[in-house]
Parts: C-alpha cells; structure tokens; sequence
C-alpha cells in the first residue's frame, strides 16, 4: 500500500524520486506525486493513475528543479484515486507539505477542529489534517511542530514533510507503518522499504515506532517522541539491485517462482546444523515447550494459507493442538489465550495491519509470541518475542510465491525442532525428516522442472467461468492456496473445497466441462480423492490432478496430470504449490492480466 520516498542531496530530487517510487510500484497505488523544495517555495506535481503519468507531467523530472523533496504513491482509502487526493499535500500557507503512509483514525474529529479555526481542505483525505494541524503549531521550529502533532494523531503513519524555512530539510516520523532511512555520502534517504533504497546505498537504519528523523545532505539525527536525540545503529543491506530486478523473467512473478528452490534453501540451510536444527539466536526449551498447551497460527491471505499447511506438520510431529485462524476474525473474536499459548505469525511484508493487530491482542492475553517473517526490521518482526527470517530475498509481485513456500518450510523446521525438543523424534525418523529438509531445494527444483505441462493446461482453462480446487488435509491447505493464487491474477472464480465436502453440497455445481483442481498428494488419503476425481468426471468435470510419481493410477482417471517430486505428505504442501501457482500464472497471462500488479491489490495490506 502507499510508498513514501524523502531525499536530500546534490542531486536533482524530482528524478532520484521518481526512481524510488518506481520501485515501490509493486506496493500497489492508483495516484503518485512529488514536492520538491526550490528557492524558498515548494513545488508539487501529483497525477491520478500510473507513475509513468508523473514522469510524463515533469518531463521525467526535468521541469521540477530544487535538491530536497518528497514523493508518494497512493493507495486510496479514504477518497476516490483522484488528483486532488494524491499526496503530497500543502498547508494552507504553501509552507509545508506531506506525504503518508498509514489511516489517521481521528482524522474527522480533527477536519472540524481545524476548519472551526478557519483552515480549508482541499481534499477528502485523512491525511490532510496532518499537514494543516504542523501548521498550526509551527513557531519556527518545525520538530516542535511535528512533535505535537502527533502527539495529536490516533492510528498508523509514516510521514515525509518539507518546509519552506528549512530549505535542505527532510523530516520523518514512524508509527505503526514502515519507514526506513537510507544513509549516503552527501545525501541521506527515507522510503517505505529497501527496494528503493539500493540503487544509491546499502547502509540503513530502521526507525521504530514513535521516533522521529530529520536529514540533511550531510546528517541524520534522531530523536525520540519526547524531541530527545537517540543513537540508532546503522544495518547493512544485504542483497543487491539485481534482487529487484526482472533478471530476463516475463514477469517478477515468474522469477520469483523459479526462484523458489534457492529462496528455500537460504530459509533451511543456515538452520540446519549437522544432527541439529538451529533457531537463530534464540532457543525453546523442552521444558518450556512442555508447558504449551496450544499453538495458534494466524496470518493473513496466502500467508494464513501456509499456516494452515504447517499445522497439519506441527500437529502430527509435536502432538500440540494446533490451529490456524485468519487475523481479521482473532482480533475480534475474544480469543481464549494465555501465557502456555503459543502464537505463530506469518507474514512476508512484516506490515500486515491485521496481523499486527491480532497480535497485539494475543500478546496482550499473555501469549508468547514467534513471528515468520521476510521483511527484515519490519514492524511484526520487532515486536515478537522470537522472530525467524525466511530469507526469501524481496518479494516484488503482489500474488506471494516465494514467500508462501520460505513460510511453509519454516514451520516444517519448526515442527520438527520442537518434536525433537519434547522427546517425539530420534533416531531414524528423526533423520530421515532431516535429510528430507535437506533435500527440499533440489526436490522444488524437480518439481518446476515437472510442471511445465501447466503452461498447457492453462490454455484450456482460460475462459473458464469457475474454477473448483479440491483436496483433504495438507491437499486441502494446498488447494486453498492454488484457489487464492488463481483469483487474484487471472481474476477468474475459483474456490477451494475440502473433497470429502462436495457431497454436502457442491457437488451439484458440477456440470459438463466444469474444471476441477484435484490435489493428491496425502498418501493415505489419495484413494478417497481418487473417488471424488471419479464421481466429479461422472458429472462431466474436466480434472487436472497434482499428484505424487509413485501414483500411476490418476493417469487414467485424470485429464491432465501434473506430478511433483516425492515426499512424505506431511511436507508435500512445499511442493504441491509449485504446480498451482505456475497454474495460475499462466492462465493470467493467457487472459493478458497485469500479473505482477494485479488490480484492486496491495503487496502489503497497512490498513484493516
Ligand atoms: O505480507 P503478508 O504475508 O502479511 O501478507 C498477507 C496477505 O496480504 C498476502 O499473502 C496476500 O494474500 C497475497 N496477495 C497473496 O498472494
């Protein structure tokens, strides 16, 4: 959702922004703008639509002078995507203006406050109050100014400002939405992540909430909520530009699909110690394990999908009564936790609002709290107790697939971790899971190489009107990802059912040429889907089955087979995605969606 991106320097500011907001691109937006400080005034450009509309309306930059500026790309909330709404936006003076990222809760509260004080809006966002309350309480010093407006402020915001008296000046401030400062030689940054930060410097420091940063060319200083100026370190960024790019794939999607046996092994490798498995820098004791008397997964989207993949291997391995719940209903449905429940986290971005805010809840209730999480520093990683980086590298499409599959082989490490830690796992068992793990990278490389029928398959399915994907257990979990997957880049409908359900009731949407999605992969449980492949084909469905190699049977039942390397089901959800998601990817590009962005989609959902 909304990107920011402040720069300071020598360089001309309009073109380093426009840069970085093409970066953040992939965040999701539907208006952009600038404003950029020159010569004791503040110029702004703002479009609806696309960045390419902003390079276009300044001339790729050209025609907005001055060295010091702001820059956002917006995801409405609140108002429609129009120019007016666009950030950034002006004080009544047109001595400051504002970029957010985030909801400003009271926003209408303070809209009647400051217009009973003669302030004019010009727009209909909540944003807005922002910039007419620094106003207000500026006296010539704008951190002051800054301070008590927060201080004014209920919700979630990274904020860029500019002011005219402060002409080579960036001021940031942090609460509950990600910002982060890019360090240079000469010139210092600020943007909503890394992506647009390392085209120029790989030295970051990660504000946290309530902090508050003022940037020149020359120096960063930062302060906390009280105005007192605090030390913070500064952290390398690790990947490089090459990270961010497309590398010769269609797609980001594509690449970041084909990247899935490295990113996986990146997650795995460092933990997987000789005999041993390894959690960073923390441990869980046997005996603290002991006391947990439940586990509870949440996450949101594709992520609460892992979750509901990993629970089956937790649950078998651990014998923990397990459970996955979506972060939009925990929060609110008065959950029963305490100090021996365990809550697992998901999230790739890290920024989830849900997510968040679900966790609060829980940790509120006395739950220990471990988060999966890829974003490094994000907001969910600094406030569990325990966090384990997935390591996939960025995640750039907005549909998740590397991402998925580093959170699912994670809670796989962990299942196993905490099994061995209670008593539950040793000898052969115990290392065979191992070498399993080990083997992971190269079984999800097989697996791509094996699903390269999908591309053909898609074809067929195009213009289908709905599309059914079915499965039991781990099968299921998958089958809900590759439904997810489906809806929302090739925007066709598709639904997830667990098979021993569609006698129940959905079966009697099953009319000739109906395609289903059979996933059959859980050993014990493929007979059982193998019949409801057979009584789907009676009523005229056309099924494509994923299924394991040793099962030659669904040859003849299916119309199409796709097969992934061999594992024991409790870990095949790792691989049985591969297939869906290449599926999926296929079928949009077929239907010339706009795969990596989307439409209505954000990468990283900030809001409720
Ligand atoms: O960043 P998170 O993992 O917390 O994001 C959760 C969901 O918003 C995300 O998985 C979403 O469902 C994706 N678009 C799925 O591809």
């Amino acid at each position: 959702m909304c990107g920011i991106v402040g720069y300071t320097g020598t360089q001309r500011a309009s073109q380093v922004l426009l840069e970085g907001l093409k970066t953040l691109e992939y965040r999701g937006y539907d208006s952009a703008g600038l404003a950029v400080l020159h010569q004791g005034k503040i110029t702004v450009e703002k479009v609806s639509g696309r960045i390419a509309n902003l390079c276009e309306k300044t001339h790729d930059g050209l025609s907005v002078e001055g060295c010091t500026g702001i820059g956002h790309t917006r995801w409405a909330t609140h108002g429609a995507p129009t120019d007016v709404n666009a950030h950034p936006h002006l004080s009544n003076d047109g001595r400051f203006a504002v970029v957010h990222n985030g909801i400003i809760e009271n926003y209408a509260a303070l809209r009647e406050e400051l217009r009973a004080k003669g302030y004019t809006f010009r727009s209909e966002t909540d944003t807005e109050v922002v910039v007419h309350l620094i106003e207000m309480y500026y006296q010539g010093d704008l951190k002051k100014a800054v301070i008590k407006t927060v201080a004014r402020l209920e919700g979630s915001y990274a904020l860029g400002i500019v002011c005219t008296d402060h002409p080579n000046t960036l001021f940031a401030v942090k609460e509950a939405s990600p910002l982060i400062l890019g360090i240079g030689a000469g010139e210092n940054f600020f943007a909503s992540d890394v992506t647009a930060l390392i085209a120029h410097t790989k030295n970051a420091v990660y504000l946290d909430d309530g902090e508050l940063a003022e940037l020149t060319g020359e120096e960063v200083r930062i302060y906390d909520c009280t105005g007192r100026e605090i030390q913070k370190p500064v952290s390398r960024i690790t990947w490089g530009m090459e990270a961010a790019e497309k590398g010769g794939y269609e797609h980001f999607m594509l690449k970041e699909i084909m990247e899935q046996p490295a990113a996986v092994k990146a997650a795995l490798s460092p933990r997987l110690k000789d005999d041993e498995i390894v959690l960073d820098d923390f441990e869980l004791s046997g005996e603290y394990l002991s006391r947990v008397n439940k586990i509870l997964i949440t996450a949101c989207g594709s992520a609460y999908y892992a979750g509901c993949a990993g629970r089956y291997a937790i649950e078998k391995l651990c014998r923990i009564p397990t459970e996955a719940v979506l972060a939009s209903e925990l929060r609110y449905c008065d959950p029963i936790v305490d100090e021996h429940t365990l809550l697992i986290v998901l999230s790739q971005s890290g920024e989830t609002a849900d997510t968040i805010a679900a966790m609060k809840e829980c940790k509120r209730r006395g739950a220990r709290t471990l988060a999966i999480v890829n974003v490094v520093g994000s907001t969910i990683a600094k406030l569990a107790d325990n966090t384990l980086y997935t390591w996939a590298g960025p995640e750039i499409a907005v549909a998740t697939t590397k991402g998925y599959t580093t959170q699912v082989a994670v809670l796989y490490l962990f299942a196993l971790y905490t099994a061995r830690k209670l008593g539950r796992l040793d000898g052969e068992e115990w290392t065979g899971y191992l070498r399993e793990m080990r083997m992971m990278p190269r079984k999800l490389q097989e697996t791509l190489d094996l699903s390269h029928p999908a591309e053909r398959i898609a074809k067929k399915y195009r213009d289908a009107r709905s599309l059914f994907f079915i499965g039991r257990n781990t099968d299921y979990a998958v089958a809900q990802e590759g439904a997810l997957k489906m809806k929302e880049i090739s925007y066709l409908h598709a639904e997830a059912y667990a098979a021993g359900e569609l006698k129940h009731g959905t079966i009697a949407l099953i009319v000739e040429g109906q395609p289903v999605i059979a996933v059959c992969c859980c050993d014990e449980l493929s007979e059982k889907t193998m019949n409801n492949i057979i009584e789907v084909k009676t009523r005229g469905a056309k099924v494509a089955a994923i299924a394991k190699p040793g099962n030659r049977a669904i040859l003849s039942q299916a119309d199409d087979v796709l097969f992934i390397a061999d594992t024991p089901s409790v870990f095949s959800p790792l691989l049985s995605v591969v297939p869906l998601q290449l599926l999926a990817y296929y079928t949009a590009k077929e239907n010339g969606r706009d795969i990596d962005k989307p439409r209505n989609l954000a990468k990283s959902v900030t809001v409720e």
